[in-house]
């Protein structure tokens, strides 16, 4: 695997690969990350991932100084998966001087994650605008874990004319059903064994919606009661039409079920589709 933290060399290695397969993260690579990289090397022979901790998709409060950097293992896992190629620059070569040019986003942006954490897509729809015109890829994996930066990803896409394709990648979870992620590792023990109760929470809905329930925001409302019930700090359960991301209606049937939850001081989010 060669390592570049360079945009030149990294663009003169990347410079006579027809199709690129792009994954970007933050690093700190667990099974969900690894299996993005599994479904980029079946679409392409040239996989890409790039390691950049976002200080644009932080606020000021938030855990940018102490989000988990594993950068020796992460090169390790990348390697064993023979990734071609790891972009992992610093913020001097994402950010030679301030990044004064921002993406101003449409309105689904500032909902669901977008109200609890304001300004956090713009900050990731311009780091992937820009890793995009750096890798130049032709097509790019996220995971479905994180359902709306997917969405307003694609939709970044579509508005903007870029020629990459999106795949989507399904969630990785953990035994018990909490979804992979780096910020699992802030909880204690006790609360890694109540974690799973915000994927069972949603499972729960679907079932319930399955079963041809349309009251939509009576079943919102008891899922956080049932939540706040367990000690946990809800931000939002909100079952959303899939397409738009916007609140669904009872006659809506393409679905998804989006949660936010605190534990103490740990954010998790979560989601589930509901198919017909
Ligand atoms: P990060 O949280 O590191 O996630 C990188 C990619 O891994 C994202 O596409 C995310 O949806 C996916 N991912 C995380 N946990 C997953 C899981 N359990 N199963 C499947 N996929 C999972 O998302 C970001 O970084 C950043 O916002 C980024 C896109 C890199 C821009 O800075």
């Amino acid at each position: 695997m060669k390592t570049f933290t360079d945009i030149i060399a990294l663009r003169n290695s990347l410079s006579n690969k027809q199709r690129i397969a792009f994954v970007p993260t933050m690093g700190n690579l667990h099974a969900g990350h690894l299996a993005l990289i599994k479904q980029a090397k079946q679409l392409s022979d040239c996989v890409v991932a790039s390691i950049f901790v976002n200080r644009l998709q932080f606020l000021p409060h938030e855990d940018f100084d102490c989000y988990p950097r594993t950068f020796d293992n992460d090169c390790k896992l990348l390697a064993e998966l023979n990734v071609n190629t790891l972009f992992a620059p610093n913020e001097e070569i994402l950010f030679p001087t301030q990044q004064e040019f921002l993406l101003a986003l449409p309105s689904v942006a500032d909902t669901l994650e977008g109200e609890f954490r304001p300004g956090f897509f713009r900050g990731v729809a311009t780091i992937v605008l820009k890793l995009f015109n750096i890798i130049q890829p032709s097509l790019a994996v996220f995971g479905k874990k994180d359902y709306q930066q997917l969405h307003i990803v694609r939709e970044m896409v579509r508005q903007l004319n870029l020629p990459v394709e999106i795949i989507a990648g399904e969630t990785v979870r953990a035994p018990d059903g909490l979804a992979l992620s780096s910020r699992n590792q802030y909880l204690n023990k006790a609360q890694r064994l109540e974690a799973c109760n915000l994927y069972q929470t949603l499972l729960q809905l679907k079932q319930e919606i399955i079963s041809g329930r349309k009251d939509f925001p009576v079943l919102q409302e008891n899922a956080t009661k049932n939540l706040v019930k367990r000690g946990w700090k809800v931000d939002y359960i909100r079952i959303q039409k899939r397409s738009s991301l916007l609140p669904a209606h009872s006659d809506d049937n393409d679905l998804v079920i989006l949660g936010a939850a605190w534990l103490d001081k740990t954010r998790l989010i979560d989601n589930m589709e509901i198919t017909d």
